[in-house]
């Protein structure tokens, strides 16, 4: 049969129906935010990331080299350090994941010429300069203004390589490793904020018993400690065990049961947690460009069963640890896809796009709405890998929706959250039902109001009321986060497709009224 092909022209009586059939189908949310209701602090260290030594991760994308012609303080790429400041990284966690129960760190400090090369048999066989090590991790920290969160070698070292790791970087005392660091160019010792007690040790980090891993965590806790007397009290190096990254409990429940019962010689400040987005399983295979709505909300879908999975591994914490003292620590989450096609496969490459942007707001909202147990998280990655802040091409960089979206929360960071009491309602597409909005609210230290709302329906608008109580408003000012289409990035030669903008918000008599777009993520501080 032959289609004859032709053309629709509506009336202006039929156009008016069809504008006012959208704006009833445009949705509504009512939400009541009491700001003298005060919840947990949301930990500046929620925000934190990841920078493995991972395919183009920091070779490419942090270190060129001191000779390279891309611009660069110490080798340190001076472009990549700008935009990672404005972020106020609180801490990056290095240098793994797997390739951490691999490393050995001596091989990384002194004379870059002297250097061994030495192969990465965590990701790709490829050779490592060992050029990016220790005093250039430090040197990186400095520069965006973080804190340093070090992985100790549980699966491939020894507690003494351990020890002295730690003696290189936090010695104040004239030892001969301090004496050695001081050589190296930095005689001040460094600060360590953070010490994970191995990765992964049920798996790549040397596929452990708890049993066994228990034994080690003991062994290490005890005898690797930071030696900087500057770092006491409330800014002391905490150590962070090994903990779950499949929803069953039985890791947990063992490693908190002998924290319950560990005497003064061995203690562990926090406990890790892994869960990445990967809605179609393992191996992950969802394409990080051109993919469909259905694979959006099946993304969605899948990331927001952090909740339930931080809820249960809580639950065993409560049992034995009912004062919260053991933060949990999901140093690795985000989007994990299908690597980009033409990229090496062990480099994990994906392009970066709104859904990425509108996953990370999701995740975040449920670790501020976790935020007494759970008080620092890391995305992975930070560069060039996973869901990625930054990607690189030689001299070129691009900042992705996720870095976007992390600016957005910036003032979010070490707030007070204030639960919002609100009925989110669903919406059902492909199969799938989802929450049509989510939103977290948070004091900052200034007392103002930060509200946070994110519409996950990929077609339809959201009309947000918002009763405000506890705090005077005057105005309201905002920017959010869409883009045409779910699957739309910033690219090399277009790089500002998905960039926030600002949105126009009423406050008035106590309540706030603004319109958020499809497929959003939109800030609003509320202005005394
Ligand atoms: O982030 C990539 C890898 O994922 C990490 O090295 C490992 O810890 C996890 O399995």
């Amino acid at each position: 049969m032959k289609l004859r092909s032709f053309r629709l022209v509506l009336s202006p009586s039929a156009l008016l129906l069809l504008i006012s059939a959208q704006l009833v189908a445009q949705q509504s949310v009512h939400l009541a935010v009491d700001a003298s209701k005060i919840g947990a602090k949301i930990d500046r260290n929620l925000f934190g990331q990841f920078a493995e030594n991972l395919g183009h991760g920091l070779y490419e994308g942090i270190w060129v080299g001191p000779d390279s012609p891309i611009p660069n303080t110490r080798g340190i790429r001076k472009d990549v350090v700008g935009a990672l400041r404005d972020l106020k990284v609180p801490n990056v966690r290095w240098p793994g994941g797997c390739f951490a129960d691999q490393y050995h760190w001596r091989k990384g400090i002194g004379p870059a010429a002297q250097r061994p090369a030495t192969l990465n048999s965590a990701w790709g066989g490829v050779v490592d300069s060992n050029a990016f090590g220790t005093d250039e991790f430090m040197d990186f920290i400095h520069q965006i203004g973080s804190e340093a969160y070090v992985s100790a070698n549980v699966g491939s070292g020894t507690p003494q390589e351990a020890a002295e790791w730690l003696e290189y970087m936090t010695a104040a005392a004239p030892t001969a490793l301090a004496k050695e660091r001081a050589a190296n160019g930095h005689p001040e010792a460094y600060k360590v904020g953070f010490m994970g007690i191995g990765n992964e040790s049920w798996s790549c980090g040397g596929d452990m018993t708890v049993d066994y891993y228990l034994s080690q965590l003991k062994i290490y806790s005890r005898f690797v400690s930071n030696d900087n007397p500057a770092q006491t009290g409330s800014i002391q190096m905490l150590k962070i065990a090994v903990g779950p990254g499949f929803p069953e409990t039985d890791w947990t429940e063992a490693v908190m049961k002998a924290w319950q019962q560990h005497d003064w010689s061995w203690n562990f400040d926090g406990l890790s947690l892994h869960w990445y987005t990967t809605p179609n399983g393992w191996p992950p295979s969802t394409p990080s460009t051109g993919f469909e709505v259905a694979d959006y909300t099946k993304s969605l879908k899948s990331t927001l069963f952090m909740e339930e999975f931080l809820r249960k591994q809580e639950a065993v914490m409560d049992k034995y640890d009912p004062q919260k003292k053991v933060a949990l620590v999901v140093d690795e989450w985000g989007a994990w896809h299908a690597p980009l096609p033409g990229t090496n496969k062990d480099f994990l490459v994906q392009q970066n796009s709104l859904r990425d942007a509108i996953l990370a707001s999701l995740n975040l909202n449920i670790f501020a709405r976790h935020a007494d147990r759970v008080r620092m998280a890391n995305i992975a990655q930070m560069i060039n890998v996973l869901q990625a802040m930054i990607l690189t091409d030689k001299e070129k960089m691009v900042l992705t929706p996720t870095y976007y979206l992390f600016k957005m929360y910036v003032p979010f960071q070490d707030a007070t959250f204030i639960p919002i009491d609100f009925d989110p309602g669903t919406i059902h597409t492909n199969g799938i039902t989802l929450p049509r909005a989510d939103a977290i609210a948070a004091k900052d230290k200034t007392g103002k109001l930060w509200i946070e709302i994110t519409n996950l329906d990929p077609e339809k608008a959201l009309d947000v009321d918002a009763a405000i109580t506890g705090i005077s408003a005057k105005s309201a000012r905002g920017e959010t986060l869409t883009a045409a289409a779910v699957d739309s990035v910033n690219t090399f030669a277009a790089p500002s497709a998905v960039v926030p903008k600002v949105i126009s918000a009423t406050v008035k008599d106590g309540r706030l009224v603004l319109t958020v777009a499809p497929k959003s993520v939109t800030v609003i501080s509320l202005e005394p």
